[in-house]
């Protein structure tokens, strides 16, 4: 449907420098009433920094930005949120150990008498909530709820401060298809209602399922601007990416094929009756060297959970796990290094990157640990690891003496991947390498895994993306409910046979 509905916001040549970077030049950007409109662009393209101009995070180097028609200059966030335009991040900004009601209602409690009140916050929230559809107690713990289910109490609260424009930062990097389903039901409902709303998302299906527009953005600079339904997933990936690219390209064909496949009989790695209460039944699990080994299923299913107890951030509390000849009685994370092992984990932010810290000093912190902190690596080896996987990854920034929290949310990702490749690891645990990343690099991502492989490493992929373990994987392990339900090697490696089993029905574990 086109909709012709009046611009609630115009931004106009659009500029914001950081020191070494133009991360916008020059950009316009219109968003109307009743509209759901996608900001695509590659990792680094400026995306986010539009939004934190928009939402007063930034100060402007140059343009203007008008709202219903008037000149604004938002200070804050808050400052943008009183003018009407509120953003939900991907990691959910509220307070876990609030109640559902004090979370909405933060900084603006109802008063009664001077102090708080409960009765009249609490019936308020029930009402707010369900205007997002949402049945849930407003008393209880924000913690209590899921990711989700918070990423919709931020969206209730902010729509209840203003109903003008609402700002979705990758909101569905966490999500399962279910809640994405709800999201997006919600974001239907109120573009309805007349709220014009921005969309980031990596996600191209997504695009064409919930948005009306889309503008790419390549470099800081505006591409275009386009009608969804008027352009093809071709014409918006070239665009984004500024070159031809296939993105079916598989590297299927890099895949161990016949005698090599057999060759491959040496294990790195077992695991023997390994399980811990509440979180992973005990299983059994090989990884033979030079294998990518695919974890399938859906979120709470167990993949991250096995990986953990594989490299001892959890303990075990039944089952050994055995190095080549040797059998380590209790893992952790130092041992698993020392053993050749590396793990990227999914939550970057939490368990990933030190803010602080120079692209430099993150991607080397694997390194020294695994050498030991005496073993200092000098200032030169330091700069030539860095070098080196800034171009592998084609990590944008001006310099490897940038803070990392300078970095866009994906260039931040190819640095934890750079510091676990530094150390050049025997096994490689990625629990969802690619997301969060653009549709180009993926593709490259994938290609390493499989040429790394190939060069002998074992791999131990943790994938939502289906399309991601067809790519890479020589093997794949299907988890359902805590447990290995299925496994699928060599040409039975397909989504339709991973989704199968996944659902039920599919190959029985042999
Ligand atoms: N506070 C900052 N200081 C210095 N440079 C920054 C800062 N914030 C962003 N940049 C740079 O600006 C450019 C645009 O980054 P931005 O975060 O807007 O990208 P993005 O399109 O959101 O990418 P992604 O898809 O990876 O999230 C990048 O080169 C980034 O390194
Ligand atoms: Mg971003």
């Amino acid at each position: 449907m086109l909709r012709q509905e009046k611009p609630i916001l115009c931004m106009e040549g659009i500029t914001k420098i950081f020191p070494g970077v133009k991360a916008l030049s020059d950009v316009n950007f219109t968003l109307r009433q009743g509209e759901v409109h996608a900001l695509m662009g590659e990792n680094g393209a400026g995306k986010s920094t539009l939004i934190k101009v928009l939402t007063g995070v930034h100060n402007l180097d140059g343009g203007t930005i008008l709202f219903n028609g008037k000149n604004i200059e938002p200070k804050s966030p808050l400052d943008a949120q009183n003018i009407g335009i509120s953003t939900v991040y991907q990691e959910v900004n509220l307070c876990p150990n609030l109640t559902v009601a004090e979370n909405i209602f933060i900084g603006r409690q109802p008063k009664k008498r001077g102090s708080i009140d409960w009765k009249l916050m609490n019936r308020k929230s029930q009402e707010i909530l369900q205007r997002v559809n949402l049945d849930i107690d407003p008393t209880k713990l924000l913690s209590s709820y899921s990711v989700a289910i918070q990423q919709m109490i931020a969206i209730a609260r902010a729509v209840d401060i203003s109903a003008g424009v609402l700002i979705l930062d990758e909101p569905t990097a966490s999500l399962d298809d279910n809640e994405v389903k709800q999201l997006f039901k919600l974001m239907r409902k109120l573009r309805d209602e007349g709220m014009g709303i921005v969309f980031v998302t990596h996600f191209l299906d997504q695009v064409y399922e919930i948005t009306d527009r889309i503008t790419v953005l390549r470099n800081g600079k505006l591409i275009g601007e386009y009608e969804t339904s008027e352009l093809s997933r071709i014409e918006l990936v070239t665009k984004m990416v500024g070159r031809e690219i296939d993105e079916k390209e598989h590297s299927k064909q890099n895949k161990r094929v016949g005698a090599s496949l057999q060759r491959m009989e040496e294990n790195f790695l077992k695991a023997v009756g390994l399980g811990k209460k509440g979180t992973i039944e005990p299983f059994d699990l090989e990884m033979k060297k030079g294998e990518v080994l695919g974890l399938a299923g859906l979120l709470g299913s167990g993949r991250s959970e096995t990986a953990r107890l594989i490299f001892g951030i959890d303990k075990a509390d039944d089952g050994v796990i055995q190095v080549g000849e040797k059998e380590i009685a209790a893992m952790y994370p130092k041992k698993a290094i020392e053993q050749g092992m590396g793990f990227c984990p999914e939550d970057r932010k939490k368990e990933g990157i030190v803010g602080e810290l120079t692209i430099r000093e993150n991607m080397i912190l694997a390194l020294q640990a695994k050498r030991g902190m005496l073993n200092y690596i000098s200032r030169k080896e330091q700069e030539e690891i860095a070098n080196k996987y800034i171009k592998m990854l084609q990590i944008a920034t001006p310099s490897m003496e940038q803070q990392i929290r300078n970095l866009s949310g994906g260039n931040q990702q190819k640095v934890i991947l750079g510091r676990w490749l530094a150390t050049n690891p025997k096994l490689l645990i990625l629990d969802e390498p690619t997301r969060g990343i653009d549709v180009g690099t993926r593709t490259e991502i994938q290609k390493l895994i499989r040429t790394l492989a190939n060069e002998g490493m074992t791999v131990l992929l943790i994938s939502s993306e289906l399309e991601e373990l067809v790519a890479c994987c020589d093997r794949v392990i299907v988890l359902r409910d805590r447990s290995p339900i299925g496994q699928l090697c060599g040409e039975d490696i397909s989504e339709s046979i991973i989704m199968k089993t996944i659902a039920g029905g599919g190959k029985n574990v042999s």
